[in-house]
């Protein structure tokens, strides 16, 4: 037997989480299926393509949801002004124990946060880009950020370069914040955010596929069937 590996005499580091960014409950029956998955998160655009509308039909997806995984589920506020927030925020904490109310990162979202943080409420903050967004949000004590990476890639940007400086910064700190990769495109945004050293990546299915699959996988399996088939008749 070999040296054990650095992190392996680290056997506190935590597992990376998957979460799957949709509201399609058979895309999240089928992640789940594959025994990986941690969490989920939505938001209001994913909600809307799902066909979901109403305040029932949308607490009734997120319990369904719920049903379904047992980890967190970002369920985000459409209020954009502290009372709002606060209302609705208690309404969807109170669905379910796993519920994580989605805050989108304006002043009054960081009061809503900070208010949450009092409560026993736990909190993802979303819609961030620049790595003062994740400062202060992780101060009011969000339980995740959710810095967008592929919307910063959309505009020749680079979004590895703030996962690399959040992660950065709260390393300095002990905020308990995680950082929760989002706008996640593929596969290849989920390796960058693994290296970096992101908590978590939400992404579409197709992402977590994406990391399966090798065409010599494939040549080799069929290889391996037919010579099995050749000596076996
Ligand atoms: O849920 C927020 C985020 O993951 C959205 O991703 O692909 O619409 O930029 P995208």
């Amino acid at each position: 037997m070999g040296l054990p590996t650095f992190a392996a005499q680290f056997s506190n580091l935590p597992s990376m989480k998957f979460f799957i960014d949709t509201a399609n409950l058979d895309q999240i029956r089928e992640a789940q299926a594959l025994g990986i998955l941690d969490g989920v998160t939505t938001n209001p655009s994913l909600m809307a393509k799902e066909g979901i509308a109403g305040d029932d039909a949308v607490k009734a997806h997120y319990k369904a949801i719920c049903e379904i995984v047992d980890g967190d589920v970002s369920a985000e506020v459409i209020s954009t002004d502290f009372e709002g927030m606060v209302r609705e925020g208690e309404a969807l904490a109170a669905l379910h124990e796993n519920i994580v109310v989605k805050v989108p990162m304006i002043p009054e979202g960081i009061k809503a946060i900070s208010h949450f943080t009092e409560n026993g409420i736990r909190t993802n903050c979303t819609l961030i880009f620049s790595p003062g967004q994740a400062l202060i949000a992780a101060k009011a004590g969000a339980s995740y950020v959710s810095p967008f990476i592929g919307r910063l890639d959309d505009i020749s940007s680079d979004g590895m370069d703030l996962i690399e400086d959040i992660r950065n910064i709260f390393d300095n700190y002990d905020f308990g914040t995680e950082i929760l990769a989002a706008s996640v495109r593929g596969p290849m945004h989920v390796i960058e955010c693994a290296k970096l050293g992101a908590d978590v990546m939400t992404g579409p299915l197709s992402a977590i596929e994406g990391l399966m699959k090798h065409p010599l996988t494939d040549i080799g399996l069929a290889k391996f069937l037919a010579d099995h088939a050749k000596s076996n008749g």
